[in-house]
């Protein structure tokens, strides 16, 4: 029994993971979805938005698809997903970024660099500290190298190493391991890298680089693609998979059903080649595809297709296909 943890945490979560779910019942009528309600919602109500027993149970499942949280830039709120990145050890967060002419792979190191948390606010001065450990480094640049494999064959990694030690010590590591798999690689400064992908994204394959810095480039990535709305991810472990839009919560326009359920879609293509159904990923790909060529759009892309009728175009688009 292949068991699905449902996480549609805040905002347009709540609107594009119920699409997404439903478009994984009709591939798989069999799974077994159940719902964990973390978020800043849960906070609301009870002032705790993911308790240790919500990991528990997200640990219990095959795979995790999830929406988005709300993080309130308050003080001691901690983010409900960058704790479960970091319970799970879902250290390779994938985004890829797919359009006509070009395939690149974003591979963001997931649970160290600026992410660390070890940070102190005093009167005068915060602090965050950047951590870059070796076995981090190494985990990550090997699960890019992997991919790159699988792909073109090209690695670029993306750092800040003129400023940086922590992103010597980065780019080293990973130069070392690709010349080790004889993978072709090059590197460049992030702030250049950034504008490059937007300029010549078809010179790109799998770009690896920091926590921080996997973060902003997916987001600006995105603009290639159309925006957020389209941007998919994995956050993937050793033994834990969760599948999430690269978009957050989307206040602004949440609950108005015009938010793109196309990432929540990706994301879960993701999940089903991650647990080996490349054909259904496949066809949830092709029928997005479908649905878009067929001028059925939402706000963020020039249509005037709602989240739920677009999502209904794509369950009639998988229905004809199958
Ligand atoms: P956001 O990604 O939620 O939204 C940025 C902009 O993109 C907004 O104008 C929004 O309307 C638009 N957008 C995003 N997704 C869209 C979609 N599917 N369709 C159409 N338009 C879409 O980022 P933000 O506004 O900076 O953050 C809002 C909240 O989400 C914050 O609390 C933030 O911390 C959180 N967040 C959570 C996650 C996550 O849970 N993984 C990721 C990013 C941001
Ligand atoms: C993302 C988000 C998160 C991150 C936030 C909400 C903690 O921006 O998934 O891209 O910074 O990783
Ligand atoms: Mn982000």
């Amino acid at each position: 029994m292949t068991r699905i943890a449902i996480v549609e945490g805040d905002g347009i979560g709540h609107e594009v993971i119920p699409v997404a779910q439903k478009a994984l019942a009709v591939l798989h009528p069999e799974y077994e979805f159940f719902p964990v309600g973390v978020g800043y919602g849960r906070w609301e109500q009870t002032g705790c938005p993911c308790a240790d027993r919500d990991i528990a149970e997200l640990k219990t499942a095959d795979a995790v698809l999830f929406g988005a949280v709300t993080t309130p830039p308050m003080k001691d709120y901690q983010s409900v997903v960058l704790r479960i990145r970091k319970a799970l050890d879902l250290y390779a967060n994938l985004r890829p970024v797919k359009g006509e002419g070009f395939d690149i792979m974003i591979v963001r190191e997931n649970t160290e660099g600026l992410y660390s948390g070890i940070e102190e606010t005093g009167p005068d001065r915060a602090t965050t500290l950047r951590v870059v450990t070796r076995t981090g480094t190494w985990r990550i640049v090997r699960a890019a190298i992997r991919l790159a494999q699988q792909r073109q064959g090209k690695l670029t990694i993306g750092h800040k190493a003129n400023v940086l030690k922590s992103d010597v010590f980065f780019r080293d590591i990973c130069i070392a391991e690709a010349e080790k798999a004889g993978v072709s690689y090059s590197d460049k400064f992030i702030d250049a890298l950034s504008l490059d992908v937007l300029q010549h994204p078809q010179a790109y394959d799998v770009i690896v680089t920091t926590n921080i810095f996997g973060d902003i480039l997916s987001d600006v990535a995105s603009y290639l693609i159309g925006g957020l709305g389209l941007v998919p991810s994995a956050n993937i472990g050793d033994r834990y998979a969760l599948f999430e839009p690269v978009h957050g919560s989307a206040l602004d326009i949440a609950g108005k059903n015009i938010a793109n359920p196309i990432a929540a879609l990706r994301s879960a293509a993701m999940l089903l080649d991650h647990l080996g159904d490349t054909k259904g990923a496949v066809r949830l790909e092709s029928a997005i595809g479908q649905v878009l060529a067929s001028g059925i759009r939402t706000r963020d892309l020039g249509g005037s297709a709602g989240t739920r009728e677009f999502g209904d175009a794509v369950i009639r688009a998988l229905g004809q296909r199958a």
